[in-house]
């Protein structure tokens, strides 16, 4: 008969082996987060598919980040300015840390080409690495008591943020919103725009227009709208205008600053990024207009320019865009820059109407895409992450799901015109036949 050895391991662990613990605990703050960013998490699960299906030919139409070539117009600049840092006249340290003259000037041009009546001034702008960063040091500045209001559904910066910093309190399961953020509602039924009516006051709105993910952009009345209630409330609005660039509708404004009144409660956040295929480069800005004030804070209580605690927020902590993205900067603001990102989101525009006419071709409901690189496709009755499973399981596509955006997202799918030609062309026919 044979005798089963059984070997015992005895294993002692050594005091270095044994999980060491600082005495430092963790921010409650973190603890009440869901689960992943969203679009990490929407990469696990595209590497989990990839690792049950190798061969699979996976597209995707998931996170926003653009795939075209920048035009050589733009990285020119970017290459002049490297290869001047190994001079002597070229070479520059830091930098202003709102951002350098020539590029701060360009941008506040932009925005007079936009309407003469913006009245942006070149120091209200702060040229940065980007709108996700500044909206992390807008929260710096305006601390933990504030309250909050978002478009539900909205680019999950602006909850996730607001939660690191303290302004929310736990998550609701049943209504799947942090309590003390208030959550504005848009939908079809209100043309993606919130019933103002029925929003209570907070400090603070953010407002993205044309909207990420349902790519709806408000009307100039609409934001007549906002800007009064936010006056009429003392709130501040900080306006994402990341997409403004694919507006084709003249009716809708491409800032918050065409909207008379609005330099007195608005900061406008933007970027490069959905530009001019900055994803990687990173650049943006954000404006804070002189006028605008908050309640106290002077030495005798009366009103304080929120411009002065922006600034020292970039002074204090951040040292300035990089030199080398900031000369690419300038050379998308030039004229043939212009142009060539202009031609950049045309056809990214092209990839958008494939995108429309196949779904629509299979009678799905689509929103969005006209001002937006965002289709945001309707399946009423069905859950988001299943429909986001079913089109990466049986067509090899990696969409978002609606309801990573918000409750207000579910029964939606978004699906991002950011691709290469033939990747789109290809996702189109898939996804005709799976719901054809
Ligand atoms: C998105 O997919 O929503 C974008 O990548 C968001 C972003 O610009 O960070």
């Amino acid at each position: 008969s044979s005798k089963k050895t059984q070997v015992v391991r005895c294993s002692v662990k050594t005091q270095e082996e044994q999980i060491y613990a600082t005495q430092v605990k963790r921010n409650p703050n973190f603890a009440k987060l869901q689960a992943g960013y969203l679009f990490p998490e929407i990469g696990r699960r595209r590497a989990a598919h990839i690792a049950k299906h190798p061969d699979a030919k996976v597209i995707s139409l998931g996170i926003g980040d653009t795939t075209e070539p920048i035009p050589s117009v733009i990285t020119d600049g970017m290459k002049n300015k490297a290869h001047g840092l190994s001079t002597l006249e070229g070479y520059s340290g830091y930098g202003a840390e709102q951002g350098e003259g020539p590029l701060r000037t360009a941008i506040q041009q932009l925005y007079s080409k936009i309407s003469p009546h913006t009245g942006v001034k070149p120091n209200e702008v702060f040229v940065s690495d980007g709108a996700k960063c500044d909206i992390a040091r807008l929260q710096m500045m305006f601390g933990s008591d504030v309250t909050i209001a978002v478009q539900d559904p909205s680019y999950p910066a602006y909850v996730d943020s607001s939660v690191m910093m303290g302004q929310t309190g736990l998550y609701q399961t049943h209504s799947q919103q942090y309590s003390k953020i208030h959550y504005m509602k848009c939908s079809p039924e209100n043309d993606f725009f919130p019933d103002l009516s029925s929003t209570p006051r907070t400090d603070i709105i953010f407002f993205c227009s044309p909207n990420n993910p349902t790519g709806a952009a408000a009307t100039f009345q609409q934001l007549e709208e906002l800007v009064s209630f936010a006056k009429r409330n003392g709130s501040i609005i900080v306006y994402d205008s990341a997409y403004s660039i694919y507006i084709t509708d003249d009716s809708r404004p491409k800032s918050i600053y065409e909207i008379p009144g609005a330099r007195k409660v608005a900061i406008e956040i933007s970027s490069f990024s959905k530009f001019a295929g900055f994803t990687g480069v990173r650049l943006g800005w954000t404006v804070v207009p002189e006028e605008l004030m908050y309640a106290d804070g002077s030495p005798l209580g009366e009103p304080f320019p929120v411009i002065k605690d922006f600034n020292r927020v970039m002074t204090t902590s951040f040292n300035g865009a990089s030199n080398i993205a900031q000369a690419g900067g300038l050379a998308c603001l030039s004229e043939e820059g212009w142009k060539a990102m202009e031609d950049l989101v045309g056809f990214y525009r092209e990839n958008v109407s494939i995108l429309v006419t196949a779904l629509k071709s299979v009678g799905l409901t689509t929103y969005g895409g006209e001002n937006a690189p965002y289709v945001w496709v309707h399946f009423p009755g069905q859950s988001s992450w299943d429909v986001f499973a079913k089109i990466l399981e049986e067509a090899n596509i990696v969409t978002t799901p609606g309801s990573g955006f918000g409750p207000g997202g579910e029964g939606f799918v978004r699906i991002s015109a950011f691709g290469h030609r033939e990747n789109i062309l290809e996702a189109a026919e898939r996804l005709k036949k799976l719901f054809g």
